[in-house]
């Protein structure tokens, strides 16, 4: 009988591996077999992400003699409820090869599962310098994009015969929502992420047969969550949508619109947040004429000068294909642009200086943020607003992302990456008219008229908000 370690251990062949795994799960293990380095399997509550998650890695151990793997959740809590206890109920034998004190289990054939956890952000430094060929991130939208990027430099082998992979299963919402949404949802990459490395395996709780036949109360308590964004998030997998979120209005399917040719009676406006390291953000914005809103495409760069971001823009604007290169009667920005700096020893200039040198109509924007953000959500809440598909990207990642703020539910959490939705709100203030307004007779003196008309921008201070 061999032994290894300070466990006693049976031979492997003792372990009667009955599994079956479902059709998803074996998406999830074919992508580990084939060495897609970062496959995402789960995205809503009861798919058997976890289930799958320990499953494979023991596949992948057993199959693998002397190689490594590591299961790691936020904290230990979850491991020990979540798998090593399931782990043991399922095959009572493998209670022998696990060593409690070390959080490690030792498979007979050389092969070692360690069952981590990070509760803490630098948590992850006590697996610095080690060496795994399998990696299982549990829940991994708890995890930090740090967390994350420090577990995976550990994802690594000395062992040619093995692709090393670390896989991740979770749910929308969370600290990690946003990263990974863009690594696996929107694939939004940077330039030294590879796309095909991260695939994502979408599970719902209909794709588990085995929870629906024994708990099918399970899925009517997913479906009576009273909260429609943890529903959503939960039942559906709705990355758009989680916990916390500020746009809980927020519907990708009915914004996002195919790109036409504007028509030349459409006013066209522009909305600018700017920043010079953090990204700025400039939308082109039109009206139709029943009060319709659309960004038709957007800008969003960071570390440039305020020259740079301004030539960027103008070319952006007179390249646009379905406008053909009209400039915005005027643009809605950021009112910090109008404190001056020292740009060099003779010349004091402000960005908004440097923006209508080149001729930018800008104007200085209402900043009432709370007011401003009522007004965005009538328009989501209304189905006044639309976005062109393919030209918004950064626009449609960020905003839906937005977290509330703790300290006021009616504003979004400036740490978050929020450049996007305050220059929509620049835009937004002055743009829209609450739907009410539409079948209404223009009536009035001239200048209400004139007010009333598409192409002139309103005040803010007309709009009836609906919370
Ligand atoms: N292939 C399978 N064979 C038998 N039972 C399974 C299988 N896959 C999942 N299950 C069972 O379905 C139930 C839910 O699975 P699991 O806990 O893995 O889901 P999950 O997606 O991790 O859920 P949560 O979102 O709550 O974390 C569990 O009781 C699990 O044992
Ligand atoms: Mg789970």
């Amino acid at each position: 009988m061999p032994t290894r370690g300070r466990v006693h251990t049976e031979s492997i062949e003792d372990l009667e591996f009955n599994v079956a795994l479902q059709p998803k799960q074996f998406q999830l293990l074919e992508a580990v077999r084939n060495g897609v380095r970062y496959p995402f399997y789960g995205g809503a509550r009861g798919g058997g992400k976890s289930y799958a998650s320990r499953i494979i890695m023991l596949i992948m151990l057993m199959e693998n003699p002397g190689s490594t793997g590591l299961l790691i959740r936020r904290t230990f809590k979850q491991l020990d409820g979540n798998h090593i206890r399931p782990l043991f109920r399922q095959f009572p034998k493998i209670r022998n090869w696990y060593n409690k004190s070390e959080g490690v289990m030792y498979l007979p054939n050389g092969s070692e599962l360690m069952f981590g956890h990070a509760e803490h952000e630098d948590d992850v430094f006590n697996y610095q310098g080690q060496e795994f060929d399998f990696v299982a991130v549990e829940e991994v939208t708890q995890f930090t994009e740090f967390q994350w990027q420090y577990i995976s430099s550990s994802c690594r082998t000395s062992n040619k015969a093995i692709n090393p992979v670390m896989w991740a299963t979770g749910n929308p919402g969370g600290v990690g929502h946003a990263w990974s949404k863009r690594l696996w949802i929107d694939r939004m990459h940077e330039d030294a992420e590879d796309p095909e490395d991260y695939k994502f395996i979408s599970a719902k709780v209909f794709d588990n047969p085995a929870l629906m036949e024994a708990d099918p109360r399970y899925v009517q308590s997913l479906k009576n969550i009273k909260d429609e964004a943890l529903r959503r998030a939960y039942l559906n997998g709705d990355w758009d949508i989680y916990q916390g979120q500020f746009f809980t209005q927020w519907n990708r399917h009915k914004i996002l619109t195919k790109s036409f040719e504007i028509p030349a009676s459409w006013p066209l406006y522009g909305a600018l947040d700017y920043g010079e390291s953090a990204p700025t953000s400039f939308g082109l914005y039109t009206v139709d004429f029943d009060y319709n809103i659309y960004r038709l495409m957007g800008y969003y760069q960071g570390d440039r000068t305020a020259s740079q971001h301004a030539e960027e823009i103008v070319q952006r604007i007179s390249g646009f294909p379905y406008t053909s290169g009209r400039m915005p009667i005027m643009i809605y920005a950021d009112p910090s642009m109008w404190v001056k700096r020292r740009l060099t020893e003779q010349m004091t200039k402000s960005a908004a200086d440097v923006f209508t040198d080149f001729d930018l109509p800008i104007t200085r924007a209402n900043n009432d943020r709370v007011n401003g953000w009522r007004i965005c959500r009538d328009a989501l809440l209304h189905e006044k607003f639309y976005a062109f598909d393919g030209w918004n990207d950064d626009f449609m990642r960020t905003v839906p992302a937005l977290p509330r703020a703790d300290k006021n539910p009616e504003d979004v959490d400036t740490h978050a990456e929020d450049h996007a939705a305050d220059e929509w709100r620049y835009g937004m203030v002055h743009m829209y008219r609450h739907a009410e307004h539409k079948d209404d007779p223009i009536m009035g003196s001239g200048q209400d008229i004139l007010d009333a008309l598409p192409g002139k921008p309103a005040h803010s201070g007309r709009y009836h908000v609906l919370n």
